[in-house]
């Protein structure tokens, strides 16, 4: 049988995916094979280029069609490989303190180190995985100062004195996934290896939004980062990328949009004339609370993430609501409520009660002509309903 590279990088095959283009979740796959099959393609040529197509029509919306219908993915590689538009920020960021060279110590398919290459630094990218590095020569091979090597990154030799790394999860045991703290040895490559390349030389750090505060070390810059309003990642600059202490977050559209500050609780009080969904960004990076008490707002209960005010604030940091109405969390009463208003298009919220969207939705039995924005959360120890209206 054929191996599995070199089917792929066939010029067969190569016909073949221009042919097919992207495939999306609507293909009729079944009928795509078996006429592909009848035209006399082998099956697995079939199976690996169709796999391809529907890789390469996800991978759009993180690479944009040019690139996309180049490259070549795996499916893990896809999930964890970084958008093109916030991979194009972190070259930015060695490029503007003057580095010309970076080593990606863990690569997957390429996306930051085709951003770094895409930015003119010379890159040099390891990768673990055969096929994956394979994958990234194939999605790199237009820059020529760009090398990928199918290596160990821990086992490596290496001059460089810029490094990126973007540890993936590992899989883990279940007994091990059940574990509420994560370590560092759950990333691969380990966190510690990764914070000992930081402590040592110039380097930049992706990792999960989501990452617990204690596992980051104090000597570096904490940047959460939010895409299309999704809460992407938390990069760590160390070395001159950063300022060691510092903890950020950042809106990254076409200009990028910084708050800095204290980690501080914001005063709670009860809900003012208006409530604001903060980005996800402000919320994980624990910077809330001195935004809060900067622009004269107050949180509703302790924990939840909503803000309030009494006058209107207009921030790319939330999204504003006017509250018409407080209810209590009681399904009848909300659904009377929404009769009553004739509300027929209604956007339900939540934060700190158990009740979701999805189990609210049918039994209010929504047929009315109006819009409104429900808000459940819990407001000092009570569950609410609020009824708003979006700010515009
Ligand atoms: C999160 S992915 C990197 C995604 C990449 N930044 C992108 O934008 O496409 C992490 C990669 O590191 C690789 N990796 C994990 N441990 C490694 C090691 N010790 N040496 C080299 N590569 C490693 C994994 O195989 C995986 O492909």
């Amino acid at each position: 049988m054929p191996d599995l590279d070199e089917t792929i990088f066939g010029p067969e095959a190569k016909q073949l995916l221009g042919k097919l283009g992207f495939l999306d979740a609507k293909a009729d796959l079944l009928k795509l094979t078996s006429d592909l099959r009848k035209q006399g393609h082998e099956p697995q040529l079939v199976a690996l280029c169709i796999s391809q197509a529907k890789l390469r029509s996800r991978a759009v919306s993180k690479f944009g069609s040019d690139l996309a219908s180049t490259m070549l993915f795996t499916e893990e590689g896809l999930e964890q490989a970084t958008r093109q538009q916030v991979a194009a920020w972190h070259a930015q960021k060695f490029l503007t303190h003057g580095i010309k060279s970076v080593t990606d110590l863990g690569c997957g398919i390429g996306g930051d180190a085709l951003a770094f290459a895409q930015a003119g630094l010379e890159v040099t990218a390891i990768e673990k995985d055969g096929l994956t590095a394979n994958f990234a020569k194939h999605n790199l091979n237009n820059y020529p100062m760009a090398a990928v090597s199918n290596a160990d990154a821990l086992k490596i030799e290496s001059k460089s004195t810029s490094f990126w790394l973007d540890p993936a999860r590992r899989k883990l045991s279940s007994k091990a996934a059940g574990r509420v703290m994560l370590k560092p040895e759950d990333f691969s490559p380990n966190l510690n290896f990764a914070f000992e390349i930081g402590a040592k030389h110039t380097a930049g750090i992706k990792l999960a939004g989501s990452l617990p505060h204690e596992l980051i070390p104090e000597d570096c810059e904490a940047n959460w980062v939010s895409h299309n309003n999704e809460l992407v990642e938390t990069v760590l600059w160390f070395g001159e990328l950063g300022e060691s202490g510092k903890r950020s977050a950042l809106i990254l559209a076409d200009t990028i949009t910084e708050y800095s500050g204290d980690l501080i609780q914001a005063p709670i009080s009860e809900v003012g004339k208006y409530v604001y969904d903060p980005n996800p960004a402000l919320v994980r990076s624990h910077l809330l609370g001195a935004f809060a008490i900067e622009n004269g707002l107050w949180g509703i209960a302790p924990s939840i993430a909503y803000l309030s005010s009494d006058s209107e604030l207009s921030s790319p940091w939330l999204r504003g609501f006017e509250v018409m109405e407080s209810l209590p969390l009681d399904v009848k009463r909300i659904a009377k409520r929404m009769s009553e208003l004739d509300i027929g298009t209604l956007e339900i919220k939540k934060r700190g009660v158990d009740i979701t969207p999805e189990q609210l939705r049918p039994k209010l039995k929504l047929k009315g002509k109006n819009a409104a924005t429900l808000i459940l959360t819990r407001v000092g120890d009570a569950r609410k309903a609020l009824v708003c209206q979006p700010l515009s």
